[in-house]
């Protein structure tokens, strides 16, 4: 019995070990770990990290092995008189006080410091602005500067900072690209900023890491950092698509309250793709989606849910948990809640040609 239990325990602490070490291999490469800062922010707050992490690391060594000694030295033997009992020793106490007292301001110049440099916001002339809310589930962006509106992914310039002024629609959500800076309360009535600067160029992905609802897990986020020339490209782009209006055909097909009938070809000029996106762009301004959704190119303005002025150019659905395909758009749309759970959009039962045409309008959108 005894040999079992020990081979048992012996499996078990090499189980542990191995766990842990491929944990430790992991840490860095994962695309959400703070580990592996890439800003400027992010790097001033893993330094504080890790400062801590091994002073503690070496308090933790050091009195554990002060213990270890203690309980072998004096370990209860047969015929063994109690040791000497000390009710006070001065040297002993001087060192117990005057070394925690150090090691306290050691952290606590380093922290001071950096709280200070990071509620300091970066010159506004270089600073990028963008306007964050929280809704369940996803994100609305709004760059005052620029004059536009994106949802659930963020564009940025790299290697220049960006000042975020966070706020919610309605419960607490946490604004966090782990790679970039340490999380941030989005808070409902109270707006709180946090500004960082993204080294490189690429996607970096975030997380609401404040639970917020059934979906608080798939309300994720998306950051890609440009160079200065694709930025503007973009901005561009994004302009150019919201002040898009809708053709006459649409606004006569949104007026009319009855079913949508295909419209009348005329003879030839316009392709079958031309044609699908025309019917798609009809019935998304007729139907439910137009009470919610701002686009520009429907000539919708609903406030409820994500802009869509770009939404073909997007890389996810959902707030980032699935690939923005024909195939997940169409499921989304008419299976929301399976989607996710908890989603405020309502599945719409659209036919399989209506919603054919209304996916290809969507995805045409960039
Ligand atoms: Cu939003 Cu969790």
């Amino acid at each position: 019995m005894h040999a079992k239990l020990r081979s048992t325990l012996r499996k078990a602490a090499t189980a542990l070990i191995v766990a842990v070490g491929l944990s430790g291999c992991e840490f860095t490469r994962t695309p959400q770990s703070f580990l592996a800062p890439e800003g400027v922010v992010a790097r001033m707050q893993s330094e504080l990290f890790m400062l801590s992490v091994w002073l503690m690391g070496g308090i933790l060594i050091v009195v554990t092995a002060l213990l270890v000694y203690a309980l072998w030295r004096f370990r209860d033997r047969q015929g063994r008189e109690l040791p000497f009992q000390n009710p006070g020793n001065h040297r002993f106490e001087l060192v117990w006080t005057i070394v925690p007292t150090v090691l306290v301001i050691l952290l606590a110049v380093p922290s001071v410091r950096t709280a200070y440099t990071l509620a300091t916001p970066p010159p506004e002339d270089e600073t990028l602005v963008v306007d964050v809310t929280g809704y369940q589930f996803w994100w609305k962006f709004e760059y005052p500067q620029l004059g536009i509106v994106t949802a659930n992914e963020l564009h940025v310039p790299a290697n220049r900072p960006v000042q975020f002024t966070l706020r919610s629609a309605d419960v607490i959500h946490s604004f966090w690209f782990p790679r970039l800076a340490g999380k941030m309360d989005v808070n409902p009535g109270k707006v709180t900023t946090v500004w960082w600067t993204a080294d490189r160029e690429g996607v970096y992905l975030g997380q609401c890491a404040e639970y917020c609802g059934t979906s608080h897990a798939n309300m994720r986020l998306r950051a890609t950092a440009h160079s200065e020339s694709e930025f503007e490209a973009w901005v561009q782009s994004m302009k150019a698509a919201q002040e898009r209006t809708p053709p006459e055909s649409t606004i006569s097909a949104m007026a009319s309250t009855g079913p949508i009938r295909a419209q009348a070809q005329p003879g030839g000029a316009v392709s079958p793709d031309e044609e699908l996106i025309d019917r798609g762009r009809e019935i998304f301004a007729s139907s439910a989606c137009a009470a919610c959704h701002t686009l520009a190119d429907a000539g919708t303005s609903g406030d409820v849910g994500p802009n869509l002025n770009n939404f073909g150019a997007r890389e996810t659905l959902a707030a980032g948990i699935y690939e923005n395909t024909p195939e997940n758009l169409k499921r989304w749309i008419t299976r929301t809640q399976e989607m996710k759970p908890g989603v405020i959009m309502p599945a719409l039962p659209f036919s399989e040609e209506d919603l054919e045409a209304l996916t290809t309008y969507l995805l045409s959108l960039k």
